[in-house]
């Protein structure tokens, strides 16, 4: 059920954040694709916390074992198994949590639904959780490079109210996004998002951001038509990512404004084919790519563990004030972009093989 995505390139994610592990177990990967941990590991690096002084402390190396499913490097065709350990957990910085909700954490719904929760670091609610997305992920890009040329790149556009210049129209590469431990590309931006991620920090607080992403080399016809619109997957794959609170693909929420005169993508012949002048669908028309980049935004909230004082209320009703311990990421944003990129390889991946059903 919930722990399960796609529907042809299938990963099921497990494991708490403080237990022994997490990881993924990923179900139609296609037989005969070269595999090995050094594919996955490098975006499992990017991801990890204690990259940077913008993130969490907690340090945990993140080291990738495929446990099954790769035989003398090369995928079988049977399910891909990955697992990576938890080693850093200090489950002693919880137990005031234990007794109050956190306010906009997921401690409170998780106990109504289940009647039990995990009992320290959020459990499943845990961005740890993302790690088996994105080991799985690593694999769907290489199917995606591999086979049909299909190169994802994100980057962060957005830390609380400052924003980057609009880069979608640049060959940004990830070296580029990675050039500065923000992760965006604009030396300028980068820096005064730094400091906003350090101000929050040193006020015992958290900052909210948004991520870009861009999907090049998708060919036009991936995607299904009606409830399965391939914007609709994306935008699925991307709620699902904790802390994500927005979702827009091309003009978004500003294409509201526009008139269809200034709205259109009108066609032009390229390269012996149809394409369009502009890129104000995101490349995505009726559901389906249309040979154009796919271009989306993710909009992240600041994370809920703060160490400022809130009141609210424990699990018994009383009146309480809240400092939360333990070590929190205050902005989200920078080890975001690999969990961004995986997803969004999990869909076109999934998307990719449902094509070639077809054809
Ligand atoms: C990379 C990443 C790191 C995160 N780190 C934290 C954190 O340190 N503290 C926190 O309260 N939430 C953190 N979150 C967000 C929580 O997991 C999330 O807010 C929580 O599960 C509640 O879900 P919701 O915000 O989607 O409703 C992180 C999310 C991501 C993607």
């Amino acid at each position: 059920m919930s722990s399960t995505f796609g529907t042809v390139f299938r990963v099921t994610t497990f494991g708490e954040s403080h237990g022994r592990g997490v990881g993924a177990v990923v179900d139609g990967c296609p037989p005969r694709l070269a595999l090995a941990e050094t594919d996955i590991q490098p975006q499992l690096d990017r991801r990890r916390p204690g990259q940077s002084g913008l993130s969490t402390p907690r340090e945990e190396s993140d080291k990738v074992s495929i446990l099954s499913g790769v035989e003398n490097g090369l995928t079988l065709g049977t399910p891909i198994g990955l697992f990576v350990p938890n080693r850093d957990q200090q489950p002693g910085d919880y137990a005031a949590m234990s007794r109050i909700p956190r306010p906009s954490h997921a401690d409170w719904t998780y106990q109504v639904k289940y009647g039990i929760r995990a009992s320290s670091g959020g459990g499943r609610s845990s961005a740890r959780e993302t790690i088996g997305r994105v080991a799985a992920g690593a694999i769907a890009e290489k199917l995606l490079k591999q086979h049909f040329g299909v190169e994802i790149v994100a980057w962060v556009s957005a830390v609380g109210a400052v924003e980057a210049p609009d880069l979608a129209g640049r060959e940004i590469t990830r070296p580029d996004v990675d050039a500065h431990a923000v992760r965006c590309p604009d030396a300028e931006a980068a820096q005064r998002m730094e400091a906003a991620i350090r101000q929050a920090r040193e006020a015992r607080d958290s900052t909210g951001g948004v991520i870009t992403a861009i999907c090049r080399g998708v060919p036009a016809g991936w995607g299904e038509p009606v409830f399965d619109k391939l914007e609709a997957r994306l935008a699925q794959a991307m709620l699902s990512i904790p802390a994500t609170k927005g979702f827009e693909i091309g003009s978004g929420f500003a294409g509201s404004r526009m008139l269809g005169s200034e709205h259109n993508d009108p066609f032009v012949m390229r390269k012996g084919r149809l394409g369009t002048a502009t890129n104000r669908s995101g490349g995505v028309q009726g559901g389906i790519s249309n040979g154009e980049p796919i271009v989306f935004r993710v909009a992240f909230k600041p994370p809920a563990t703060i160490g400022k004082a809130q009141a609210t209320v424990d699990f018994e009703g009383h009146a309480v004030e809240l400092e939360a311990t333990g070590r929190h990421d205050p902005c989200v944003v920078p080890r975001a972009v690999p969990i961004v990129e995986a997803m969004a390889a999990l869909v076109l991946a999934d998307a990719a093989l449902a094509q070639c059903a077809r054809s």
